[in-house]
């Protein structure tokens, strides 16, 4: 005697009869780098289809995509010229967004960057001393929840940060704006088409000095479990490709929401592969539907547009 396999694969009707895992558009999260001004749009080649905008344009093309099953964007801000002070600027290109957003759009979550990496001269997530750049921080995380954002997102791999945002918030009043920490954020060599767009390189040397060692698990969960701890209600795990078994055993262990971040350096692979014919575009659907068969259950990823689109091309017969 054997089992026949082979019975739950003979057509697509079957396959999807016994399919285990599957996506929805709840599921996706999209970023969007904003900048100043009015009608801006500056696009850069290794991010295919992802451009930097301008409120107002913004504004169009979420419009656009909700008509698809858009429910959440994680914004970043892009400043002309570097400065601090500006990431916390009631009048700042993000928190003018979100509330520009808030009045132009309904039923959209907006999730905030909580980070100083577009914002410092050097490129870098902190200001040189820890426990002063979580103070910044809180002040950034606040102007964003002051401006109507839903949900706040640190991820400047600061020790301590989530408890200073978390003291702060609640000391104003938004002890329900929940924070999504970036607990394990590791030093990855993916990141790359993200910090052009974001003019976030460092100048000099890396982030290994705050970022997670891709050689660590268990550093990853203590992490994980602290962010907890301090007060983060959702955590992201990124990037999420190389990192599945990070997703899969924070799933296990916490109870928490476990978000991956698909990244710019694995969205640039992948599309490398499409269009040059050494991969269906089906690819796509196979890596996204992998985050979340290791356990995430939100993707942040700029493929969100492309999904919204296809998704019944490969779920509905
Ligand atoms: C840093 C930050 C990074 C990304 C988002 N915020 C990583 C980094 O530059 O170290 C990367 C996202 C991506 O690659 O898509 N605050």
């Amino acid at each position: 005697m054997f089992k026949r396999f082979r019975d739950r694969r003979k057509d697509p009707a079957t396959r999807l009869k016994f399919q285990e895992t599957f996506l929805s558009r709840e599921d996706f999260i999209l970023p969007l780098f904003i900048v100043s001004g009015r009608k801006r749009k500056e696009a850069i080649v290794s991010l295919k289809n992802i451009s930097r905008m301008s409120i107002d344009y913004t504004i169009e093309y979420i419009k656009k995509l909700q008509e698809k099953g858009l429910r959440s964007i994680l914004l970043f801000g892009v400043p002309d010229k570097k400065g601090i002070e500006q990431a916390y600027d009631e009048e700042g290109i993000i928190q003018t967004a979100i509330r520009e957003i808030k009045q132009s759009l309904q039923n959209i979550e907006i999730i905030t960057d909580v980070c100083l990496c577009s914002y410092t001269e050097d490129g870098h997530c902190h200001i040189g001393e820890n426990d002063a750049t979580c103070e910044i921080l809180a002040k950034i995380a606040l102007s964003h929840a002051k401006a109507g954002a839903d949900v706040v997102a640190p991820s400047d791999m600061m020790d301590g940060r989530v408890y200073y945002i978390r003291k702060t918030l609640n000391e104003h009043g938004f002890v329900h704006i929940p924070i999504l920490s970036y607990s394990a954020k590791y030093a990855s060599n993916f990141y790359g088409p993200f910090r052009e767009i974001a003019k976030s390189t460092p100048k000099y040397g890396d982030r290994k000095t705050y970022q997670l060692n891709y050689a660590n698990v268990e550093e990853a969960m203590e992490e994980i479990e602290a962010d907890i701890d301090e007060g983060a209600t959702m955590i992201m795990i990124k990037p999420a490709l190389s990192y599945l078994d990070i997703i899969h055993r924070a799933k296990e262990r916490f109870t928490v929401p476990i978000y991956a971040y698909n990244v710019s350096g694995e969205y640039a692979a992948i599309n490398f592969l499409v269009e040059n014919h050494l991969a269906k575009e089906e690819i796509v659907y196979e890596v996204l539907l992998s985050i979340k068969r290791a356990g995430a259950s939100k993707i942040v990823t700029y493929f969100t547009p492309w999904i919204l689109e296809e998704l019944d091309e490969y779920q509905s017969l």
